[in-house]
């Protein structure tokens, strides 16, 4: 365990004694967002409009690039998502979600002119899922979904038999949401390379491994590169971010003002902009969550996101000593590598037990009324995890959780 990645000074966390093991949802508050969103107040109270065009930069005060809130996204995208993905300047691009980013990808017809399916693993996000069914319902294609293995694991193998000559683009979950499993950027690189042969694209969403699993862009030779800040990144809702491989040209017909050459020429017949990133946008920019949207992958960054990995790594190993002791399933890869910053794990209620955790302060999730879900991060240490497990194998052995009546609350996100 690396006892300098004791990062809970960084963030907010509750007054009281509480262990929080919800990164894999809305990550904690770093301490730098309200004097953030002040600095959005105060630029809107002083520059006005002129705010497009220029205000201080808060995110690089030592630099002298001119930032505006009509650049924010493309800026912050390359000063911050780029080196997290290895990622060259002009190629990434902050928007509001992974569902916008999907669905501007499947307006793109041209891609399906010659070649009529897709191939996605079942274990897709429905941000991804249901834009691709309502598309390829448009379009006629044939949607190849590859169910999950009895795991529930990506079948890695029939995915890739899956690609065939007329295959435009295959979707995969870089850490799948269900399981929290890690695909190799070998494996990706296989496919990448499979599709890349017949002149498909290869989309990742990468939403889980933000900020919490080190990603080489080059070295999985991914197309498009999905994902989003809310979770593990800690920046909130508002903020998620596309990569697009430089070189891929893309028109995507649900393009908006902002996607315009030349958005102020009062043009009736709006033009491609020349960079594509750009056409990924749609209406005006919501510019105050760009305030808060880097300050959670700010601190990842300066601390190393090896670093991060090796800390929930050694974290969640330690979870799975115990849980071997305890009447509980695994339902994460136990191998490292193939290990993501969540666990899941089956229990019968619970549903109950994240509630009586949840009035004990000990902060998860459960999906399901079977699973239940923890990610413990870089404001987590060994002792939470003793003391978290240490009293489920009590509450699992007394079933005071199920004596306990409640009103069970809803999932989060
Ligand atoms: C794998 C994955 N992709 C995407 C999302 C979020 O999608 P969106 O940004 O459209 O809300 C989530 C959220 O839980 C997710 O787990």
């Amino acid at each position: 365990m690396n006892p300098f990645l004791s990062l809970k000074h960084y963030y907010e966390v509750p007054k009281y004694p509480a262990i929080e093991l919800r990164a894999f949802t809305h990550g904690l508050m770093p301490r730098s967002v309200p004097a953030m969103m002040q600095r959005f107040t105060e630029d809107w109270q002083q520059q006005g409009v002129d705010a497009w065009n220029h205000i201080p930069n808060h995110w690089k005060s030592d630099s002298s690039e001119q930032v505006g809130w009509w650049n924010l996204p493309e800026y912050l995208a390359d000063a911050f998502i780029a080196p997290m993905l290895g990622a060259p300047a002009g190629a990434c691009i902050l928007l509001p979600n992974v569902h916008a980013a999907i669905t501007s990808l499947m307006t793109c017809d041209h891609l399906f002119r010659h070649r009529k399916t897709v191939v996605v693993s079942a274990d897709a996000f429905p941000s991804v899922l249901f834009p691709i069914q309502q598309w390829a319902a448009l379009y006629q294609l044939e949607i190849r979904l590859i169910p999950t293995d009895t795991d529930g694991f990506c079948d890695q193998d029939s995915v890739y038999a899956a690609i065939q000559a007329d295959t435009a683009l295959v979707f995969l979950s870089h850490v799948g949401f269900t399981t929290s499993e890690v695909l190799s950027h070998t494996f990706l690189r296989e496919v990448a390379k499979k599709i890349h042969q017949i002149g498909g694209l290869l989309v990742v969403d990468g939403y889980h491994a933000t900020g919490a699993i080190p990603t080489d862009i080059d070295g999985m030779e991914a197309d498009l590169y999905v994902g989003g800040l809310l979770k593990e990144a800690s920046g909130s809702t508002g903020n998620g971010y596309l990569y697009i491989r430089p070189g891929l040209d893309l028109k995507p017909r649900n393009a908006g003002w902002f996607a315009d050459a030349a958005p102020f020429s009062f043009n009736t017949s709006p033009a491609w902009h020349p960079t594509v990133r750009r056409r990924f946008m749609g209406g005006t920019t919501a510019i105050a969550p760009l305030y808060h949207a880097i300050e959670g992958l700010k601190i990842l960054l300066e601390v190393g996101i090896d670093l991060v990995r090796a800390h929930t790594l050694a974290l969640t190993a330690h979870a799975i000593d115990h849980i071997k002791a305890l009447p509980i399933t695994l339902r994460s890869p136990v191998e490292p590598e193939k290990r993501g910053p969540m666990l899941i794990l089956e229990m019968p209620h619970a549903d109950h037990m994240c509630h009586y955790l949840k009035k004990h302060h000990i902060f998860t999730d459960s999906r399901k009324g079977n699973l239940l879900r923890l990610a413990p991060f870089v404001w987590n240490n060994q002792t939470e995890i003793d003391q978290t497990f240490e009293f489920i194998g009590d509450t699992l052995k007394s079933k005071s959780y199920l004596h306990t009546s409640f009103q069970l609350e809803g999932p989060v996100t």
